[in-house]
């Protein structure tokens, strides 16, 4: 194993059964990084005080009782009781070693779940704003994380592909023709064709008409109508489809899982709730009345399931989501990553759930809050014109200024070259900079910042495995063939070394928390560890052959944890930079 909190953790817990009884066995010695030994266990004061005695004296049997040679070069007691753990250096070295050989390096395999993920979901024949952008990458680095992890990771792309609005875009589709100009938009430029059906809707009497009439013949199942809302469908799919191959995103046709996946439940789930009494009606509406949910003036708020008219609700829909994710795909855990806004939608709907019997105890459900992503003005990222932006524009922005980033780097290399680094560096930034930052806090998007080479980076996390590669190929070797023996003795092997051993517990962390900055600080204290490594330790001139070695695995240890890192964040790392 080679988490020294978790060796420790176990170690420390022996000793703690051995010196006050069985039942301390189970304590939690809370190891943790210190600025005066590798660790601090600071078990002895929490237990001081429940055995009545001296935390210093507690801490003193607990040492003596501490089985640690093989692992510690040092153990002392310090301040109030702190029992302070300094690690051997070989044992470091070869834990390093561990993980170098590992192809999982070093990663823990947790119990296997069910793990249907629910994530990007942007609505048919609308733009993909920069909140659907963050989902869209938060939740893919979460699935291609809990993947790794070995969960049986199940996508579901909830796009909102039903409704309303779809009378009028239908209507409008048919007379521009599904083969026009006017319907290419909604591939290339959404808003522009649903702006085009909005204005007609608006402005003509009989239009509207026509499009209420659409309306009821798409709900009644006509099928001709269903055929044209279809088109319509496949027409964003291109859109979708072509967002998520720029952001390289790992979401295909087979996770499409949209609101209209669940008409033919929406009336049982009523008919359910309502014969089971947590449903009730109320001015016409059929609604769950929950504990606890109040708004203003402390009024009851409802989670409405049909309204008045008879139409279902976005929360019906929900309360089928869940259904079928336990009862079809059997979740052990339902993730939604979903904009921060919708909390109390989903708790409602989790309520609801619950007290009908759909969502058992056992099954945990999450909502991985999504923050807003805002401006320079520090209002919700718009274009100059107060327009949404377009997100393809906004990558194809950030590939541009990837562009001269690179131009200005590499001037050797050739176009065809520097344009696949800029491509990969464009987008890693901006998907970066979603990741690095807690997922439900709001952030300035910033094309500087995010494309700056130094500081907590996509760009600068790129570099750091360009320039361990351009290592490698000086020296003339493959990173596959250093192999070590990886031995430690300068202060910053060791601390590299030690950094190392903090990928899989790290990734393992996210898979629990799911929260992605976590890897991405890791990553950065790692390839900052790496630099002052480099500094200090000559690698490929290093004056013996068993240092150059053991400093080359370190090397290819560090370049694999950061690749492999970047590649369950979904990003690419080039091979030169
Ligand atoms: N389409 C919705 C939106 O654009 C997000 C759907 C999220 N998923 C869900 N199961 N409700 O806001």
């Amino acid at each position: 194993m080679a988490d020294p909190q978790e060796v420790l953790t176990q170690r420390v817990q022996s000793a703690l059964g051995a010196a006050l009884g069985a039942e301390y066995a189970a304590t939690d010695p809370v190891i943790r990084p210190s600025q005066f030994a590798d660790y601090q266990a600071n078990a002895a004061l929490a237990l001081a005080k429940r055995l009545g005695r001296k935390p210093r004296d507690v801490a003193a049997d607990v040492v003596a009782r501490l089985e640690v040679d093989d692992v510690c070069r040092e153990v002392g007691i310090s301040g109030p009781g702190f029992i302070n753990l300094t690690l051997r250096d070989d044992w470091i070295a070869d834990r390093a070693q561990d993980v170098l050989a590992d192809p999982r390096l070093g990663t823990p395999e947790p119990p296997r779940q069910n793990i249907p993920i629910d994530y990007s979901a942007p609505n048919v024949a609308k733009e993909m704003h920069v909140g659907h952008l963050r989902t869209t990458v938060v939740g893919d680095a979460l699935a291609r994380t809990l993947e790794f992890l070995g969960h049986n990771v199940i996508r579901q792309n909830h796009i909102g592909d039903w409704g309303t609005p779809f009378g009028m875009l239908i209507e409008h589709l048919l007379e521009v023709g599904a083969d026009s100009p006017e319907a290419d938009l909604v591939k290339t430029d959404p808003n522009a064709f649903y702006q085009a059906a909005r204005e007609k809707f608006d402005a003509s009497e009989d239009f509207a008409g026509r499009a209420r009439r659409r309306v009821v013949a798409l709900q009644a199942g006509d099928p001709d109508t269903l055929r044209h809302w279809r088109e319509l469908v496949d027409l964003s799919k291109v859109y979708f489809n072509r967002v998520y191959a720029t952001l390289d995103v790992t979401l295909t046709d087979a996770d499409l899982a949209g609101e209209s996946t669940y008409n033919d439940a929406l009336a049982g789930i009523c008919d359910e709730l309502s014969a089971k009494g947590i449903a009730e009606v109320s001015e016409g509406a059929l609604c769950v009345f929950l504990d606890g949910f109040t708004g203003r003036e402390g009024k009851p708020v409802p989670l409405i399931i049909r309204k008045s008219d008879g139409g279902y609700n976005y929360g019906t829909t929900d309360l089928a989501t869940v259904r079928r994710r336990v009862e079809e795909l059997h979740a052990d855990r339902i993730v939604y990553v979903v904009g921060a806004p919708q909390a109390m939608h989903f708790r409602m709907v989790w309520e609801t759930a619950r007290r009908a019997g759909w969502l058992p105890e056992d099954v945990e459900t999450v909502h991985v809050q999504i923050g807003n992503v805002l401006g320079e003005d520090g209002k919700i990222l718009r274009t100059r014109s107060g327009r949404s932006i377009r997100l393809m524009a906004l990558l194809d922005e950030a590939v541009e200024r990837a562009t001269k980033v690179v131009a200005e780097n590499r001037p050797d290399l050739d176009d065809a070259t520097r344009a696949a680094i800029a491509r990969e560096v464009g987008i890693g930034a901006v998907k970066y900079a979603d990741l690095s930052v807690a997922h439900d806090t709001e952030y300035v998007f910033d094309f500087d910042r995010m494309l700056a080479l130094n500081g907590n980076t996509g760009p600068y996390l790129q570099y750091a495995t360009a320039r361990i590669r351009s290592i490698f190929r000086k020296g003339g070797l493959a990173p596959e063939d250093a192999t070590g023996p990886i031995a430690v003795t300068e202060p910053a092997e060791r601390a590299l070394a030690l950094t190392l051993l903090g990928f899989g517990p790290t990734v393992a962390k996210v898979g629990e928390t799911l929260e992605p900055h976590r890897l991405c600080a890791y990553l950065f204290d790692l390839a900052q560890a790496f630099t002052s490594f480099y500094e200090q330790c000559p690698v490929l001139k290093a004056d013996d052959d068993a240092v150059r070695a053991s400093r080359l695995a370190l090397t290819a240890a560090t370049l694999n944890v950061l690749v492999r890192g970047l590649g369950v964040l979904g990003v690419r790392a080039p091979e030169q930079m």
